[in-house]
C-alpha cells in the first residue's frame, strides 16, 4: 500500500484536516539464539522490510482514536489519555496503549491525545513479531510528532515494558530491539545481558534467508512462554546454590556439565541444557557468519532447531514437518524454527537455484501431513523505523 493510499484511508476513517505523518517499523526474523534473550545470552535476528505502517495527527483534546486496515471489522476503537489501562477489548490497540503507559512509567506524558491508523503485512501471529513491530511504530510515530527525547534503544525498551508491564508476557529484548536497531542486509549480533551490539553483514552470495509459515495460529504461546521463562529462573537458582553466576548465559558448557546435576528437576535442567549449548552455537553461529561459511552456519541452525525441540520444548508438529522437509531436500544447508514457536515460522538458509523446488516440495508434503497450505517468503532485511 502507497503512502497516498495510506493518507487516503487515514482520511476517510477520522476525517479532513492536517496530514497525518507516517512511520515504518519493520517486523523480525532470528537467525540463531533462541529463548536465551531474558538468560542474558547473545541473539542474531534481522529486521525485515515487511512490517507495520503508522500514520499519526495530534488532537487538541485527549481523545485516542485508532483504527487498523488489518482489523476493519473492529471499527475505530476509542479512549482518552486519562485511561489507560489493558483491556480485552482494546484488542490491537493494548500493544498502543502499553507504549502510552511505558512512557508515563517514565514520567513522559504527551498532554494531548492522537488519531493513529496502521497498516501491517505481516501476517498476524506468525512468529514474526507484528506485535514489537507495533509497539516500535507506535513509539517512533509519538517521538517524532511531540518531540519526545527517546533513544531507539529506548523505544525498544518501552516496547518490551509493554509486553512485560501491561500485556503481560515476560519476553526478553530480542524482538523490540532488532525492530528499533535494524539495519538493511545486516542482522544484529546482540548481547542481551548488557545490551552491547554489532552489526553483522548478510552476505549469503547464491543463497537467501527462506521463512516458512506453518500458518498455525499460535494460542498457548503466551502461557508456555511465561512457563519457560520460570523454568528458567528456576534452573538458574538451582545452579547459584553453588555457582557464582548472574544468569544461564554465564554458564559455559564445561561449567553446565559438571554441575547439571545440582538442577533436580528434569524439565528445568533441560530448559537450561538448552540455553547454555544454543549461547554458545550463537557466538559461534556469528563467527561462521563473519567468515561467510555459511555450511557450519546452516549445521548450528539445525542443532538449534533439535534443541528447541527436544530440550525447550517449544516446537510443535507443524514446525517439525517444515524443518524435517526442508532439510531433506537438496541446497538447504539448513533449517530451524525462528521466535517464540508453537506455531509461526521457520527459517532456512537455502541455494538461490534451489528456492522454486524447495517451496514445492516442503509445501507439497506440508499440505500432504498437515491438511493445510503453508506459505514462503524470501526475506529481505530492513532497516530500523523511519518516518515516510
Ligand atoms: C519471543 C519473545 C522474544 C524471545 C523469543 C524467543 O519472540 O518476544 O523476547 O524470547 O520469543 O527467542
Amino acid at each position: 500500500m502507497t503512502k497516498t493510499e495510506l493518507a487516503q484511508a487515514f482520511f476517510r476513517t477520522f476525517g479532513p484536516g492536517k496530514e497525518p505523518r507516517c512511520f515504518f517499523a519493520g517486523g523480525r526474523v532470528n537467525l540463531i539464539g533462541e529463548y536465551v534473550d531474558f538468560n542474558g545470552g547473545h541473539v542474531l535476528p534481522c529486521a525485515l522490510t515487511m512490517g507495520t505502517w503508522g500514520l499519526l495527527r495530534r488532537r487538541s483534546d485527549d481523545r485516542l482514536r485508532f483504527y487498523s486496515l488489518n482489523f476493519p471489522q473492529l471499527g475505530v476503537l476509542e479512549g482518552t489519555l486519562s485511561n489507560i489501562r489493558f483491556q480485552e477489548r482494546n484488542q490491537w490497540t493494548n500493544y498502543v496503549l502499553g507504549m502510552l503507559f511505558a512512557l508515563e512509567e517514565r514520567g513522559i506524558a504527551l498532554g494531548s491525545g492522537f488519531e493513529l491508523l496502521v497498516y501491517g503485512n505481516i501476517p498476524n501471529g506468525s512468529g514474526l513479531s507484528s506485535s514489537a513491530s507495533l509497539e516500535v511504530v507506535t513509539g517512533a510515530a509519538l517521538r517524532a510528532c511531540y518531540g519526545l527525547d527517546v533513544t531507539d534503544m529506548e523505544l525498544a525498551l518501552l516496547g518490551q515494558r509493554t509486553e512485560n508491564g501491561f500485556i503481560g508476557l515476560n519476553s526478553g529484548i530480542m524482538d523490540q530491539f532488532s525492530i528499533a536497531l535494524g539495519k538493511e542486509n545486516a542482522a544484529v549480533f546482540l548481547d542481551t545481558g548488557t545490551l552491547s551490539y554489532e552489526y553483522v553483514p548478510v552476505e549469503l552470495g547464491d543463497k537467501v534467508i527462506l521463512i516458512m509459515n506453518t500458518c498455525k495460529r499460535r494460542t498457548l504461546a503466551d502461557s508456555k512462554y511465561n512457563e519457560r521463562r520460570s523454568e528458567c529462573e528456576s534452573a538458574l537458582k538451582a545452579l547459584q546454590k553453588v555457582l557464582p553466576v548472574k544468569d544461564l548465559a554465564s554458564v559455559d558448557l564445561r561449567t553446565f556439565e559438571a554441575n547439571k546435576h545440582l538442577i533436580e528437576n528434569e524439565i528445568d535442567r533441560a530448559r537450561a541444557e538448552h540455553v547454555v549449548y544454543e549461547c554458545a552455537r550463537t557466538v559461534e553461529a556469528c563467527k561462521k557468519l563473519r567468515a561467510g561459511d555459511l555450511i557450519s552456519f546452516g549445521r548450528l541452525m539445525d542443532a538449534s532447531h533439535d534443541s528447541l525441540r527436544d530440550l525447550f520444548a517449544v516446537s510443535c508438529r507443524e514446525l517439525d514437518t517444515l524443518v524435517a522437509e526442508a532439510r531433506k531436500c537438496p541446497g538447504v544447508l539448513g533449517a530451524r524454527m525462528t521466535g517464540a514457536g508453537f506455531g509461526g515460522c521457520a527459517v532456512a538458509i537455502v541455494q538461490k537455484n534451489a528456492v522454486d523446488e524447495v517451496m514445492e516440495r516442503v509445501g507439497a508434503a506440508y499440505e500432504a501431513a498437515i491438511g493445510y497450505p503453508c506459505a514462503f517468503y524470501v526475506a529481505s532485511i530492513g532497516g530500523g523505523p523511519k518516518e515516510l
